[in-house]
């Protein structure tokens, strides 16, 4: 009789009645791989342009910050005498501290993407229905945790950069309706950037965040077998009469764990010669009584820093406050199934995404540039306090802007609630990557526009 694929798959993989060594690594191996993924999944799962890798990456990067953080953790001196002087050894005097350093900080850079770009592919692939709304919530406290993670760690060399982008930050920090002050002085320990703050970011950094994150997403991953594996379509309808045929199920072994090893030794040896190439940067010393001119927060702040230069600084935080609360009830917000594990949902979702980056594209940079340069709304109605003029104003044309899409869409074109929702989430995405080109590239001495070429 012939052996079937179930019980080859068995033999090759499980098979631990054989005592010599590589046997039982292999079974103890095996096992630990059943524990994270279910023993089979659906093929359109495995489908690499479906997920593209982005979860598991941004594990992998989550486990090598970990590990390279570990051996920073024996040279860095927390201190403001010392904390800069420890860094220098570490670039200068220990064996592979430069390779050390450069591998922790580009793996953080590079998280911020994958985990953004995680949520793109969820969010686009509809992975937040069907019982997923739980997950996608964790996920976006995951997100905050790791720019937590970012910018507590970008103080710690305490050079110049770090300093005036920790001051940066954290004066945005301060405009946060009614807790932003306290949390600002909470996290400072004190009015300004100091000792109290190196400790208090060192602490957050290496003890508490790194403890909720663990268990965010140990959480995280067991939510997805619990939710029943990850998203994928409807399996194709059947003929009449019959039952619906399920999608073909590959065993785990060896179909997904071939795909994730490649995928992280492909991301290892990139970010491995990446860092050789290109060391961490460390600049002067912190000098409290010099500020650099200009003076930016760290790149994905610069969205945020972008849109301060336009509003009052309260507005330039409600607003984006009211879009990611609005990220975060999407999965109530948008409660249609139909489209789960396609891409945009549907080709009219498609085209809406494709509308959205476009319109982004053209309208974001002209709004920036008009605010620059041809409006002035304080100047037109000088008799407004600014909160008015500058803030309640900007504000509701917004979201008023916002609302314009939204209808465009709905009724101009014909697309369904989850489409127009697809082009929205589109148009606000593009143009918050577009505002951190303008914050990172364009601005210069005294925030002033510039053009970098
Ligand atoms: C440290 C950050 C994160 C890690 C390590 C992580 C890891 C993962 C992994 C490994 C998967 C399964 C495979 C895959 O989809 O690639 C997954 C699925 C999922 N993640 Fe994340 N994730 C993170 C952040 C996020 C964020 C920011 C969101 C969205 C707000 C999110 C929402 C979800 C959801 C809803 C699923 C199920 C998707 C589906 O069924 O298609 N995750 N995550």
């Amino acid at each position: 009789m012939s052996e079937t694929s179930s019980e080859s798959w068995k033999r090759r993989f499980l098979y631990t009645a054989k005592s010599d060594d590589r046997s039982r690594m292999r079974a103890v191996a095996n096992n630990l791989i059943l524990h994270l993924h279910p023993t089979k999944v659906p093929a359109p799962a495995l489908r690499w342009s479906y997920t593209w890798g982005l979860g598991g990456i941004s594990a992998l990067l989550a486990t090598l910050l970990a590990l390279t953080g570990a051996l920073l953790m024996f040279r860095y001196d927390a201190s403001v005498e010392r904390a800069y002087t420890s860094i220098q050894f570490l670039e200068t005097q220990v064996f592979f501290g430069s390779l050390v350093r450069a591998i922790h900080h580009w793996s953080a850079n590079l998280l911020i993407v994958t985990v953004f770009l995680h949520l793109l592919r969820v969010f686009y692939s509809g992975g937040f229905m069907k019982g997923r709304a739980t997950n996608w919530l964790i996920g976006i406290i995951l997100l905050m945790l790791v720019v937590a993670f970012n910018f507590t760690g970008y103080l710690l060399p305490w050079d110049q950069l770090a300093y005036w982008a920790i001051t940066v930050g954290t004066s945005l920090l301060g405009y946060v309706p009614l807790v932003g002050a306290t949390v600002s002085n909470f996290l400072l320990a004190g009015p300004e950037v100091g000792q109290g703050a190196l400790r208090n970011f060192y602490a957050i950094h290496v003890a508490v965040l790194p403890a909720v994150l663990v268990l965010l997403m140990s959480y995280h991953f067991w939510k997805v077998r619990k939710d029943g594996g990850i998203s994928q379509p409807e399996a194709p309808a059947a003929e009449e009469g019959k039952k619906r045929r399920p999608f073909q199920r590959l065993t785990t072994i060896p179909h997904l764990v071939r795909l994730e090893l490649t995928a992280a030794l492909v991301v290892i040896a990139i970010l491995v010669l990446w860092a050789m190439l290109v060391p961490a940067p460390l600049e002067e010393l912190a000098n409290p009584a010099h500020p650099t001119n200009p003076a930016k927060a760290a790149w994905y702040f610069m969205g945020l820093q972008e849109l301060l230069l336009h509003m009052h600084p309260l507005a330039a935080m409600i607003f984006p406050g009211i879009v990611l609360l609005a990220i975060i009830v999407i999965p109530y917000w948008d409660k249609n199934e139909a489209g789960i594990g396609i891409y945009f949902r549907s080709p009219v979702g498609a085209f809406m995404a494709l509308a959205g980056a476009i319109f982004a594209l053209a309208s974001v940079p002209l709004l920036v540039l008009a605010d620059e340069y041809l409006i002035d709304l304080p100047a037109l109605l000088p008799t407004w306090p600014t909160l008015l003029s500058n803030g309640l104003i900007p504000l509701l044309l917004s979201l008023a802007g916002l609302a314009v899409i939204y209808a465009i869409m709905r009724l101009g074109a014909r697309a369904n609630h989850s489409e127009s929702l697809v082009g929205l989430f589109t148009f606000v995405v593009v143009g918050f990557i577009i505002l951190t080109f303008i914050g990172v590239f364009f601005r210069g001495a005294n925030m002033a526009f510039v053009i970098p070429f």
